[in-house]
């Protein structure tokens, strides 16, 4: 681990069934003796509360602690994470043994983070058994106070649904068809706090055994179970999980997007890269390894986008087990001979080399809103077209961002979004009033706006706003949406700018008709895609998917207009990142090309990755090479 230049290991995070081998008889031992060496090899350790996989004796001796499907299928024990969230059975437990290992580990010089359980959610993000059930009736009862208030938010008119009593609600089970879209949605905000719940459980034994050590949870990409909005602010510093695939081009962009919004989630917190393959996964059909300098060059990008740390899993690749083909820091096979080991290695020293950068925070003028209400009642069955996917709409609009250099800040559409110039909202079809009213503050103050298809259409009970669409924003886009036309897998409709040129749209095509509002694109003469003034303030509307170079041309104009400037110009393929405020800041370059590029440097500094002095003038970077300049310091 020296050698590697390690100086934090998350521990335990497994470790359930040995460290309490039967009810009650703990054995802390084993793991006395690793943070002991580790502590005398001068690393610091990340204890996890070894939660997230209930042994075996609890699940056999309380058979009812584990997790049921919607239709009623109980999952089994023989994997990892079977509990159901809202299990007193599974709770106490947890906090008992929580409670031990806090008792324990209090004082062990070398803890220095707690790690709450593993990637809530991941395997089971929601429980439909009796147990579950009932938490979800206190639940909405909270919510609630009134069976009436419910059978109003939830539509309960329509088909029959009216509620008598509170003993009459189940969750969305597997019903004939679609169950009411509000219960579902009411559902999935349950499901994410139940969770909550359990990680708060322990948050609060560590945080009273140990107030000042620093708590998390990992976080997953693109992952959409949780709020983790409201996650993050349960949490002392947010870390994430990621898991790019190498094969895929656009792994560079997600991963990139997964580093803004980590570091929006904790308000421009440093945060930390708790998890990433050295080399392949296991869990995925094919498991390409990473590209010789993909490693580096991704781990590089985490602490461009915010990162304080990089970590791995795992340290040692595992004999037996799930995982025994997942790679690691360290391989099955001889040390020397792997080329992972040495990247591993090298990675170490560079890091290590980047040590000024450590708590530099970043600033952006441009803000991309994302909620996972939206995003859930987005995604409900019987909409318009399922083909409208959150993410990729968000993806959509942040990619012309990414290859353009231009600083991006992920933001909840209710925050105040007044430190932005240009606010960017992916079809966010669920909006709750202060938050619509906000937005509209935020043109009207002069923010540039750009909106696109099927937002404002629901409150946050998953009600049409009535009036017409999008009847929050008509008046702030100077338009009515008189209705969705869909467009079949591979339609595309022409588009033609206002400047001459031509594109295409996809997926979706609203019937627009303008009240204030110009045309920038129109299909067969009718307007698609608009802007208006109003306020001191523009507000675009996309009112289909425009092809990707379409797209980038929209938004270079919004961008431009809002006076917002790129980080720098940089040749396409090379990702131009920076931490830190004026005159005390840190240039991050990724070639992400597999081939060496020259990139055009206007500021003297120095390379923190060699130590080399840079000057302005071309600098070279080899494929997936990696730059990080300090400047005007
Ligand atoms: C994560 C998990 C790890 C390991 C890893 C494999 O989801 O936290 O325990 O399973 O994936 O990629």
């Amino acid at each position: 681990m020296r050698e590697a230049g390690v100086n934090l290991v998350s521990v335990g995070i497994f470790s359930w069934s040995r460290l309490e081998p039967e009810e009650g008889r703990f054995d802390f031992a084993w793991l006395d003796r690793v943070l002991d060496l580790l502590h005398e090899g001068g690393i610091q350790v990340d204890l996890a509360t070894a939660t997230a996989s209930p042994p075996p004796w609890l699940s056999h001796q309380h058979p009812e602690m584990l997790p049921v499907l919607a239709d009623g299928v109980r999952l089994w024990p023989g994997a990892r994470q079977h509990y159901c969230p809202s299990s007193p059975i599974y709770r106490s437990a947890a906090r008992r043994l929580v409670e031990a290992m806090a008792d324990h580990y209090a004082k062990h010089p070398s803890l220095v983070m707690w790690h709450v359980g593993n990637e809530y959610g991941c395997h089971v993000p929601a429980c439909y058994c009796d147990v579950s059930a009932a938490a979800f009736r206190e639940w909405l009862q909270a919510r609630y106070g009134s069976i009436e208030k419910l059978n109003e938010a939830w539509g309960t008119d329509f088909w029959s649904q009216r509620y008598g009593s509170w003993d009459e609600i189940v969750p969305p089970r597997r019903t004939p068809t679609w169950p009411n879209p509000s219960q579902q949605l009411d559902f999935l905000r349950f499901s994410s706090d139940a969770l909550l719940e359990c990680y708060d459980a322990e948050h609060e034994v560590l945080k009273k055994a140990t107030p000042n050590v620093p708590v998390t949870t990992n976080f997953m990409v693109g992952f959409k179970p949780l709020d983790y909005w409201k996650w993050a602010s349960h949490e002392d510093l947010v870390s994430l999980d990621s898991y790019p695939d190498p094969s895929d081009p656009a792994s560079a962009m997600r991963a990139a997007m997964a580093g803004d919004l980590m570091r929006s989630l904790g308000h421009g917190r440093p945060w930390i890269l708790m998890e990433q393959t050295s080399s392949r996964v296991n869990w995925r059909d094919v498991n390409v390894p990473k590209a010789p300098g993909q490693m580096r060059l991704w781990s590089f990008q985490a602490v461009a986008h915010g990162a304080d740390g990089v970590m791995f899993f795992q340290w040692r690749q595992s004999r037996a087990g799930a995982e025994k083909f997942h790679s690691a820091m360290v391989p099955h096979g001889p040390v020397e001979q792997s080329t992972v080991w040495h990247d591993v290695v090298r990675l170490g020293r560079e890091l290590g080399n980047l040590e000024p950068v450590a708590g530099a925070q970043s600033t952006a003028s441009v803000a991309i809103l994302f909620d996972w209400e939206s995003w859930w009642a987005l995604e409900l069955p019987s909409k318009p077209s399922s083909r409208v996917r959150q993410i990729e709409q968000v993806e959509a609009l942040y990619r012309p961002l990414f290859e353009a250099n231009v600083a991006v800040d992920f933001a909840h559409p209710g925050d105040d979004l007044s430190q932005y110039r240009l606010v960017v909202a992916p079809s966010l079809y669920l909006v709750a009033d202060e938050a619509a009213a906000g937005l509209v503050r935020f043109v009207q103050n002069g923010g540039a706006l750009v909106m696109s298809f099927f937002s404002g259409i629901v409150d946050p009970s998953d009600h049409i706003r009535l009036g017409g669409y999008p009847a929050p924003f008509r008046e702030m886009l100077g338009l009515d949406v008189v209705d969705f036309h869909p467009l079949a897998d591979g339609e595309e409709v022409g588009l033609d700018f206002a400047d001459g040129k031509q594109g295409r749209g996809a997926i979706w095509m609203d019937e627009i008709h303008l009240a204030g509002a110009g045309a920038l694109a129109t299909s067969i003469g009718r307007p698609l895609i608009t802007s208006h003034s109003f306020g001191r303030g523009t507000a675009y509307y996309l009112g289909t998917q425009p092809d990707a170079s379409a797209t980038a041309r929209l938004l270079q104009a919004a961008v431009a207009g809002a006076g917002v400037v790129p980080v720098a110009e940089v040749p396409a393929g090379v990702e131009a990142v920076r931490r830190g405020a004026a005159r005390k800041s840190f240039l991050f370059l990724l070639n992400h090309r597999d081939a060496g590029v020259d990139v055009p440097i206007q500021e003297a500094g120095v390379n923190l990755v060699d130590g080399a002095q840079v000057h302005p003038g071309l600098m070279h970077l080899p494929p997936r090479g990696v730059a990080v300049i300090r400047e005007g310091w």
